[in-house]
């Protein structure tokens, strides 16, 4: 299986060109299963406030951005997983009631499969959006399933560990890193501690004086990093990987990673220090 990420510069409020860019990126690719794009790929991130994070969100499956992807990926007979920044359809749509959601879609060959709403907003994320009402389910592409985190979820194990428990073999990672050291450190020890792939497509660029991390990532279950990008590049990378390997929890003859969890002690009641 070919998994990419395109790790790119997206512009503040301009979705035309960020989805002509991200068309033109896979131009060149052949043969791809999956393509993971960065947290709010469609619209850009640094939001001065609610109101203007409104005028650039869309409707999920039916809104612009999801409709050029599911042909993108009809196209290109791929999937793609993409961040987007998302007005709630199902509901009246208010600023006052603030049903915005920092989204990630899926889709396919056959259209839209599904989507997935950040669940742990980092700083004045929360000033702007819901937290995630979606929980976090799984996805079947082709018979690989996938789950998908956004960003800042990368600080919370509990998150990667329900995916892998759920069966997971690849996690797609939409993101808008900001401070690279710690979030590049921990990837590759989800991956190992649940024996999963990692796609983290991140952005480069500066909006408003941000500067973003770049260094998009490929992980495999032992936490080898068999893509990664640099920190201020616009570039595409492929990864060839076998997700049946995400399935070997036995790490030894005596050991397997799910199954020699201690649950009964896990489930001690008030753990966190006040
Ligand atoms: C982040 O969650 N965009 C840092």
């Amino acid at each position: 299986m070919k998994v990419a990420f395109f790790q790119f510069d997206p512009k503040l409020g301009k979705i035309d060109y960020n989805l002509k860019k991200i068309e033109k990126s896979l131009s060149r690719i052949k043969n791809l299963n999956l393509l993971v794009l960065p947290e709010l790929c469609n619209s850009g991130y640094n939001f001065r406030d609610t109101k203007e994070a409104f005028k650039f969100a869309e409707e999920i499956p039916h809104g612009k951005s999801s409709q050029f992807l599911i042909s993108l990926a009809k196209q290109k007979k791929c999937f793609i997983v993409a961040g987007i920044n998302e007005k709630d359809g199902s509901t009246k749509l208010t600023i006052k009631g603030k049903k915005l959601y920092n989204s990630a879609v899926l889709v396919g060959p056959k259209g839209y499969i599904g989507t997935y709403r950040k669940l742990h907003l980092f700083y004045k994320e929360k000033d702007i959006f819901e937290p995630g009402n979606l929980g976090l389910p799984i996805f079947r592409i082709n018979g690989v399933k996938v789950g998908i985190l956004v960003c800042f979820d990368w600080r919370f194990p509990e998150a990667w560990r329900i995916l892998a428990l759920k069966g997971a073999q690849i996690i797609a990672h939409p993101s808008n890193l900001i401070v690279p050291k710690l979030s590049f450190r921990a990837l590759p020890g989800h991956a190992i501690v649940n024996r999963i792939f990692i796609v983290t497509s991140d952005r480069v660029g500066v909006e408003r004086k941000l500067k973003f991390a770049g260094r998009s990532m490929i992980v495999d279950p032992d936490g080898n990093i068999l893509a990664q990008a640099s920190a201020d590049k616009e570039e595409l990378q492929v990864a060839e990987i076998n997700p049946k390997l995400a399935n070997l929890k036995q790490v030894n003859s005596k050991n397997h990673i799910f199954k020699d969890r201690r649950l009964e002690i896990y489930q001690e009641k008030n753990l966190l220090v006040k």
